[in-house]
């Protein structure tokens, strides 16, 4: 492809989208859609934006992401997660174009002790990770070029995150109570931004190859730790922006914790596959959160 890509991404005003928008500015023509400009519970709205803007890649950073309030909300929770990633299917098949859509660990329901690998049996716990299954299934049953990435535990510079919470109740309070006994992989949206880009630009180069690389992959930063344990290293790396607050970490079971939404235990994705097919891996999370750290500490423009 000789000029440059013309990339559409939703749910641009995201923790995802906003990076995707950074990562891409550089390489293509970056058509970018936030919920005020591109609904994505309208399937009208979504033919249409796709039509004009004639794509070449779609990047589904849009979603209904307030876990536990989809336990409420079933239906509009399935008309973003379930229901719009079809039609974005159906779109970029009709524009020859990449379809890339983010999914979730929650599709697992957590019992396994080691990581869990893109073939192993799903099992959501709750109405988020059923609509977010649902929408995978959709992509596959549609076909097409596309590429579905779970992530997990997401966080960046902007939005609203569990970092900005430990930072804003780090502030407020002397200790605080966390919950450890469910693991997972803190991801950096700015890493799953880059890695986006590094393989949709192969792709698009035909580094890798004609079309068999549609499919799942799991896309997580490189090891892993409790809720818990992510606090404590957000105060111990972060002493700069808690206002010379130290606040105490306690280790909560989840059981003390209850929620609408059900969580599970285990969520560690294995990120072999990714690996493999790509040759690409995203920073282990500790220095991926030193990273959004440096960034809030010192907001770029
Ligand atoms: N956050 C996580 O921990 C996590 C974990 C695993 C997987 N993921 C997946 O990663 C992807 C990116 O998530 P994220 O962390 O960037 O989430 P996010 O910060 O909540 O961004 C999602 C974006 O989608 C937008 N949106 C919601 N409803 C919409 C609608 N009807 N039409 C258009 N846009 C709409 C939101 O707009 P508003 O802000 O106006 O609602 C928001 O800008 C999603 O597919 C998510 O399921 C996230």
């Amino acid at each position: 492809m000789s000029a440059r890509p013309r990339v559409l991404i939703t749910g641009a005003g995201g923790q995802v989208g906003r990076e995707l928008i950074r990562s891409f500015a550089d390489s293509a023509e970056v058509i970018a859609f936030g919920r005020n400009t591109l609904d994505l519970a309208s399937p009208e709205q979504i033919r249409d934006k796709v039509r004009e803007a004639a794509p070449d890649v779609i990047l589904n950073a849009g979603a209904y992401t307030a876990v536990d309030r989809a336990e409420s909300e079933p239906e509009m929770a399935r008309a973003i997660n379930t229901d719009a990633p079809r039609v974005l299917a159906e779109e970029a098949l009709r524009a020859k174009a990449l379809l890339v859509h983010y999914s979730t660990d929650y599709v697992f329901d957590g019992s396994k002790s080691g990581q869990w690998t893109e073939d192993d049996a799903t099992g959501p716990l709750n109405v988020y990770g059923e609509t977010k299954l649902a929408g995978e299934e959709a992509i596959r049953g549609v076909g097409g070029r596309y590429l579905i990435f779970r992530t997990s535990w997401v966080y960046g510079p902007h939005g609203k995150n569990f970092v900005f919470t430990m930072l804003r109740l780090g502030k407020e309070r002397d200790s605080l109570n966390v919950v450890d006994d469910q693991i997972g992989a803190p991801t950096s949206s700015i890493e799953l931004a880059r890695a986006t880009s590094t393989i949709a630009d192969g792709i698009l180069s035909g580094k890798f190859g004609a079309d068999d690389w549609s499919g799942v992959y799991n896309m997580t930063c490189f090891g892993s730790v409790s809720w818990c344990g992510f606090a404590r290293a957000i105060f111990e790396r972060a002493p700069q922006l808690l206002e010379g607050k130290t606040p105490k970490v306690n280790a909560i079971p989840a059981s003390a914790f209850p929620t609408p939404a059900k969580r599970p235990q285990n969520s560690v994705l294995s990120n072999e596959k990714l690996f493999q097919r790509f040759g690409v891996r995203l920073a282990p999370w500790e220095s991926a959160l030193d990273e959004v750290l440096a960034q809030i500490a010192s907001p770029q423009a």
